[in-house]
């Protein structure tokens, strides 16, 4: 029997990849992926080779997951919670669906994680990986062993003799940090005291607004379909235009979030968060919005909005009601085209200008001038009256509030 490990290459994983086959007598296949965690991959493979892994799985996500999960995720310009941009949760049904194809290719008959039974990323591998491959076996070690300290977890490694300078060139971290190409997240240590405000070092995506420049950067960004496809006129692949929209928004101190969550086991947590092209494109999104779509469509997209944001929090990205969510806000975006003028200027997001060639936004009817009959003012008479007949038969009937 064999189990595909998402692998990182690093302590907590090599670990796991020893103990599975240990424990399981079992050939351990391990994936690794690019998706922007700005991190080498390629060191993943001697690693894990030095563990006896035989097939090894190494691939540069970052396209389709811009492409296919980040960028329709923002057409529905999702939040969790009225804060969090979802930066973890959207990544994890890519990976959960990346595991399936290579259990598939490789005839293994499980999958592994190395998410703890306390936390969300477990649900949504899993049910990712159980919507995917319904017969799945999956093995969570962290809700197995019992190597559950930094202590246990060394003296492990020393009996085996794992190598344990994985992590030694890179400054440690106090935090659980989690990172792709949309955001990069914080959990853990002193965050645990949601009264205790983090060191400015534990930021490592932006500036802090204070220190931002003084001068604010201006740009351009083309949107077709709901989907920002150019900067300051230039065209950009989805995952070019994320990483150049993290730079422009981290260097003018945008995305930092602090925020204690609802997650879907129950507990509350605490979470720092750095998304800063994030931040840039729900902004920009909505603009465009603002003069491309419907009134009622675009009202009923936000109510669809957290439902949505809550199915991908909690891990139902395979389900039907966010394929039913995603039709119906996809088909809402054919005429959401246009460019958006943004001033990014410590720490804020400013639309300044949005136009379209599609644009609902009549300069004819809104006008405050006189408007060649475009619009009836008296017709706005009988339209109040009509909508006040049911108040003033309340009125009438005593229910004044007066
Ligand atoms: N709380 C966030 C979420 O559930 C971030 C999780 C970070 N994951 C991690 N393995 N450190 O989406
Ligand atoms: C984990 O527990 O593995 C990370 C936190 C989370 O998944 O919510």
């Amino acid at each position: 029997n064999k189990v595909v490990l998402a692998y990182s290459g690093g302590l907590d994983t090599s670990v796991i990849v020893k103990w599975l086959q240990e424990t399981y007598q079992c050939e351990v296949v391990t994936f690794t992926a690019d998706i922007g965690q700005g991190e080498e991959v390629e060191p993943a493979r001697a690693k894990a080779k030095a563990l006896g892994v035989k097939e090894i799985y190494i691939d540069d996500l970052r396209e389709e997951y811009v492409r296919d999960f980040v960028f329709p995720m923002f057409r529905a310009n999702a939040i969790y919670e009225g804060e969090y941009l979802l930066g973890t949760s959207i990544a994890r049904p890519l990976i959960a669906k990346r595991l399936i194809e290579i259990a598939n290719e490789t005839g293994a008959d499980a999958i592994s994680h190395g998410a703890t039974g306390k936390g969300n990323d477990q649900v949504r591998f899993e049910l990712g990986a159980y919507s995917l491959k319904p017969g799945i076996k999956v093995i969570a070690p962290w809700r197995e062993w019992d190597l559950t300290s930094r202590e246990t977890l060394m003296a492990y490694c020393e009996q085996r003799n794992i190598p344990v300078d994985f992590s030694s060139k890179k400054k440690k971290s106090p935090y659980s940090m989690d990172a792709n190409l949309l955001h990069i997240s914080y959990e853990g240590g002193n965050l645990e005291d949601p009264y205790w405000e983090p060191e400015e070092d534990m930021w490592r995506w932006s500036v802090s607004p204070e220190n931002a420049p003084d001068t604010p950067t201006y740009i351009e960004l083309g949107y077709e379909k709901g989907n920002p496809v150019s900067l300051n006129g230039e065209k950009l692949s989805p995952a070019t235009m994320l990483a150049t929209l993290n730079k422009l928004g981290g260097d003018n101190g945008i995305g930092r979030l602090d925020l204690v969550e609802n997650r879907y086991v129950g507990m509350k947590s605490r979470g720092c968060y750095e998304t800063p092209g994030g931040t840039i494109m729900l902004r920009a999104h909505r603009a465009i919005e603002s003069i491309t779509l419907d009134r009622e469509a675009a009202h009923l997209k936000d109510e669809l909005m957290p439902r949505y944001a809550k199915l991908i929090y909690n891990g139902y990205w395979f389900s039907p009601e966010r394929r039913m969510m995603q039709a119906a806000i996809d088909e809402s975006q054919g005429f959401v085209n246009g460019t958006v003028r943004l001033k990014l200027y410590k720490g804020n997001v400013v639309v300044v200008g949005r136009k379209s060639d599609n644009s609902l936004f009549d300069e004819a009817i809104a006008t405050f001038e006189d408007d060649a009959g475009a619009y009836d003012q008296k017709d706005a008479e009988g339209f109040i009256k009509l909508n006040a007949l049911r108040l003033r038969i309340a009125a009438n009937k005593g229910r004044s509030q007066l």
